[in-house]
């Protein structure tokens, strides 16, 4: 079955299964990108990262305004490849090419299956990896959304690092990140408000809770200022947040040209 383009303006598998995960039982056991979550994780994502499309969106204006026609766009940690499969369709004319690596099995099964139904399969192409050896010198911009964070803290450095230097001179990398703030009033209100954004789409508090404390030590969140100075000590000199929503921000870090 093949998609015209003028129907995918939102490039998701066309039937969306709706993320129940943590409805039924889950207990004492870590979040995982298995089958059972690659099944639901375009709803879950859809309806757990606020302004997730508009992100995207954000994130064509950046590279279509700061990369060259032909670039390559390597995004880590693809998972079912929604944002490479918007940006092709969205930065059509600028001819980027674009690979995406991930070490779910599971998520890069969706992510092929989506190009294929979407017609991309010339520009867009998904390698099983581990992105903390990424191998893909010259490349012209990185994008890291929501991934970081699955990172351990200790890897974290010499992993930004690593992309620095796989970056052609000029090349940016794209960051996407859940925050926590270390004053903890403030970081109590943005949990509740995140909270609330979660439950107005459809979760219930015991769900919210069951995937909190499923996520408890898989996704360690740094601060906005903790993810500036790791980009910074990876070498990027422009480090700007480009969007935030509370506890969730977007950086774009530019590798000097010289
Ligand atoms: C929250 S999802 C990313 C969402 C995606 N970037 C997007 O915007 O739609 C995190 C992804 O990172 C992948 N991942 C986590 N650690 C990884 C690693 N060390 N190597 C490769 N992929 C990894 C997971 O399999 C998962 O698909």
């Amino acid at each position: 079955m093949k998609k015209s383009t003028k129907d995918h303006n939102n490039e998701q598998a066309p039937a969306r299964d709706r993320d129940s995960l943590f409805q039924v039982e889950r207990i004492n056991e870590d979040f995982v990108f298995d089958d059972r979550v690659a099944q639901v994780f375009d709803d879950m994502l859809d309806r757990s990262v606020p302004c997730y499309q508009e992100v995207i969106l954000s994130i064509a204006r950046i590279l279509g305004c700061l990369l060259q026609e032909g670039a390559q766009v390597v995004d880590l940690g693809c998972a079912t490849g929604t944002t490479l499969l918007q940006l092709s369709r969205l930065l059509e004319e600028k001819k980027f090419s674009y690979l995406g690596v991930d070490n779910s099995p599971a998520m890069l099964d969706k992510a092929r299956l989506k190009a294929e139904l979407f017609s991309r399969q010339e520009s867009v192409s998904f390698i099983n990896g581990d992105i903390k050896e990424v191998a893909q010198p010259g490349t012209e911009a990185f994008l890291l959304n929501y991934t970081l964070q699955f990172i351990r803290p200790l890897n974290r450095e010499p992993f930004l690092r690593r992309i620095f230097n796989n970056l052609c001179p000029g090349g940016v990398l794209i960051l996407s990140e859940k925050t926590i703030s270390h004053h903890p009033g403030l970081n109590r209100r943005y949990i509740e408000i995140y909270h609330q954004f979660k439950k107005e789409r459809g979760y219930s508090e015991l769900e919210i809770a069951k995937k909190r404390e499923a996520l408890e030590n898989v996704l360690i969140p740094c601060s906005l200022e903790e993810n500036r100075t790791l980009l910074q000590t990876a070498g990027f000199t422009e480090v700007e947040p480009f969007f935030q929503w509370f506890n969730f921000v977007s950086f774009l870090a530019v590798k000097p040209s010289t």
